[in-house]
């Protein structure tokens, strides 16, 4: 079993840290975590930027109507080149690892039949979207071996960079590991008016981590950060991706198991933040870093006409566990010639609405005990899930104010929302980076550290869950559930 210290652990000296002070307290947790580190244990016969950068397919529609669009996906075991020279198997949808990408705009239906050919009950959950119950991808409302399940989503929401993935219970953090997720891009009028970036220059960044034997196999163990030493982008070990000199959107989406980037430019220039979990944010922000726990995304301009050409970029990740050498890099941009550039980045991208005012409030702790993995220790207000238990009962209509603690003082969290985005009001009683300052569904939660969420519940009715994203402990139980009603 691990020591949980390691969960935390710095892949690089404290001093590397400098550059990332505009975060303030956040990394304080990490320098104290101390600097042990894991051994590697699986191969990686991958040399880091090698391999090219690829972009998931898009999912094309088998049929269109005026405001619908109708797409056939199946969940199959399927074998891929990821790892030069050799195959892995994977269970994918539509064959494609990670999934193809959903590409959908604000005012159009998507229908998904997903087919399981896989021998496991899976759920297809579309995390970030605002659906009924029954279109959520429950994790009791499964799909069985050989059925299939038609998924409708109104997409009756802002613009936002969505992600789906299994949420079987017990299972999603394998099936999840072992490939299904994928990106869904959900754009909108008011998004489109900005003149952003956009075609093949908004490019989906599904990131993850991987632990891979000799052969090449995938191997998953509940709850191994740490083994998870080879880093994939969209499915490809540290690849490169070749850019014009101009400016690039790129959608990041954390999509690892456990693993919570702190990502940053070889030169430590700043990126352009415009974009959380929930969409744009009210304006762009300039950070050196993107900090990015389990299920969060980040949507970023990136201006390579700022680089000579030739110059070469690298993402780097500032936190461990694993050895530097691995997971403190991610991926290259190797920088071309400038070309034309109309798009820009507006000095406002999504005027906040003023929040309703909160009638209730909650708070939530999140705690891991040393025998979580034997199931009775990964605990949301000191219980593990229970599919038959209503946890919070929640009149629908209404504002809350929840405090979400992590109360585990070693094993960094988050909480995740189905259906309700929130706004973080603090965290640690300290206002939040302008990255967080949109809408979100999911936060992170250093050891020791909470935030305060407020949100309204004046869509759908019903059960939803709320959970830890760190899915192997989602996995173990927690996670709790809501009844909105
Ligand atoms: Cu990303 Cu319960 O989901
Ligand atoms: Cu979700
Ligand atoms: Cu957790």
């Amino acid at each position: 079993m691990l020591t949980r210290r390691h969960a935390i652990s710095l892949g690089l000296s404290a001093g590397g840290l400098g550059a990332v002070g505009a975060a303030g307290g956040l990394f304080q947790t990490l320098v104290a975590g101390g600097t042990a580190q894991a051994a590697q244990t699986g191969a990686t016969p991958v040399a880091p930027f090698t391999v090219p950068f690829v972009t998931p397919p898009v999912l094309r529609p088998v049929l269109r109507t005026r405001d619908t669009d109708y797409y056939d996906v199946r969940m199959a075991l399927t074998s891929h080149e990821v790892l030069p020279g050799t195959r892995t198997d994977l269970m994918t949808y539509n064959g494609s690892f990670p999934g193809p990408t959903l590409r959908t705009r604000r005012g159009r239906t998507t229908v998904v039949r997903q087919v399981n050919a896989l021998d496991m009950p899976t759920s297809v959950h579309l995390h970030g979207g605002n659906n009924p119950v029954a279109m959520d991808g429950g994790m009791m409302d499964t799909i069985a071996p050989g059925r299939s399940r038609t998924y409708v989503y109104a997409n009756d929401q802002p613009a936002a960079t969505l992600w789906t993935h299994d949420h079987a219970h017990h299972m999603e953090s394998e099936h999840v590991y072992r490939g299904l997720s994928a990106a869904y891009l959900l754009a909108d009028d008011t998004e489109d008016a900005l003149g952003l970036p956009s075609g093949k220059y908004d490019v989906p960044v599904v990131l993850r981590d991987a632990h891979f034997d000799e052969n090449a196999a995938l191997l998953y163990t509940m709850d191994d950060a740490f083994n998870r030493t080879t880093i994939l982008v969209n499915g490809k070990p540290w690849p490169v991706m070749k850019v014009e000199g101009r400016k690039y959107r790129l959608r990041l989406i954390n999509s690892c198991n456990l693993r919570i980037f702190v990502l940053r430019l070889g030169d430590a220039s700043p990126m352009t933040h415009i974009g959380g979990d929930g969409g744009l944010l009210p304006a762009p922000a300039k950070m050196p870093v993107a900090v990015l726990s389990p299920g969060e995304r980040a949507d970023i301009v990136l201006d390579f006409s700022q680089y000579a050409p030739g110059t070469q970029l690298v993402l780097e990740n500032l936190i461990g566990p694993g050895p530097t050498e691995l997971v403190g890099k991610v991926m290259r941009f190797d920088v071309g010639e400038k070309t034309p550039d109309n798009s820009r980045v507006p000095d406002v991208l999504n005027p906040r609405a003023p929040l309703p005012t909160p009638t209730v409030e909650r708070s939530f702790t999140l705690k891991m005990d040393a025998d979580a993995a034997t199931g009775a220790g990964a605990l949301i207000n000191g219980k593990v899930f229970d599919p038959a238990r209503i946890d919070t009962e929640i009149t629908w209509g209404s504002t809350e104010v929840w405090t979400v603690s992590n109360t585990s003082t070693e094993i960094p969290h988050n909480f995740h929302v189905h259906l309700a985005p929130f706004r973080v009001l603090e965290r640690d009683g300290q206002p939040v980076a302008p990255t967080e300052g949109g809408l979100k569904d999911t936060v992170l939660l250093w050891p020791g550290q909470s935030a305060k969420l407020q949100l309204t519940f004046d869509s759908h009715r019903g059960v939803y869950p709320y959970h830890c994203h760190m899915i192997d402990h989602s996995a173990m139980g927690m996670m709790g559930q809501m009844k909105i009603s």
